[in-house]
């Protein structure tokens, strides 16, 4: 599978948004990661449609938004609105049946679906939710902040996975060049990385060295 490059706008200049994304596109990123949360589901407050919005105008890559927030059946709709082309909603923050409904609503749309899970939850709880779901996000450090350490539990949650769902299997959090190699290997195939991709000299490298491990 061709490997995804995400980099996550969390680690930008939020100053100067747009350049940051062209800094990005230029680089040869794939996807952008949009990370929005709630200060409820995660003790951290970022951003909500409006930003995405304008993210929108600002590229042309896919914009991949994860949804770290309470209740997201809610604002499902607005981040639709907004233009988001894949949306990843956390099983920690919803049952089955409305999964279903969000599904059955981005197909409509022709948005991609994720489902992620932080790292205490046990991969068996979202084995229910596979038919229903584009790709799986499998968290890599406690979802809030940008610049954690890679949580190595991720890595056997990606192989258990891989043997079983043949779709995209994204990692976020934690990723450098170093641990990009250990979830490519176990089967992952998009990566989402903030702090490395946008604290790197040369962002190019940057995204290479995630892609191929040089
Ligand atoms: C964490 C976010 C991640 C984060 C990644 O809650 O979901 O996407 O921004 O940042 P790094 O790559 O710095 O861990
Ligand atoms: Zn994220």
């Amino acid at each position: 599978m061709r490997i995804k490059i995400a980099p996550s706008v969390l680690s930008a200049d939020f100053s100067k948004l747009g350049a940051e994304l062209k800094k990005v596109e230029r680089a040869g990123a794939d996807l952008i990661h949009v990370d929005v949360m709630d200060g409820h589901f995660v003790p951290n407050i970022t951003i909500g449609p409006v930003v995405v919005k304008y993210l929108r105008k600002a590229t042309s890559l896919p914009l991949d938004v994860h949804l770290m927030i309470e209740n997201p059946a809610k604002y499902v709709d607005d981040f639709v609105k907004a233009g988001s082309d894949m949306i990843t909603v956390h099983i920690e923050t919803l049952g089955l049946g409305e999964l279903a409904a969000i599904a059955k609503k981005l197909k409509a749309k022709g948005v991609k679906l994720g489902i992620s899970l932080n790292p205490a939850t046990p991969l068996a709880k979202i084995k229910k939710t596979l038919p229903l779901v584009d790709f799986v996000l499998v968290m890599s450090v406690n979802p809030g902040f940008s610049g954690q350490a890679f949580i190595p539990g991720a890595i056997k949650k990606v192989k258990e996975l891989r043997a079983i769902f043949k779709k995209d299997i994204s990692v976020d959090g934690g990723i450098n060049h170093q641990t990009a190699k250990l979830v490519r290997d176990a089967g992952a195939n998009i990566l989402a990385a903030g702090s490395y991709i946008f604290g790197a000299k040369n962002t190019k490298k940057a995204i290479n060295s995630l892609r191929r491990g040089s």
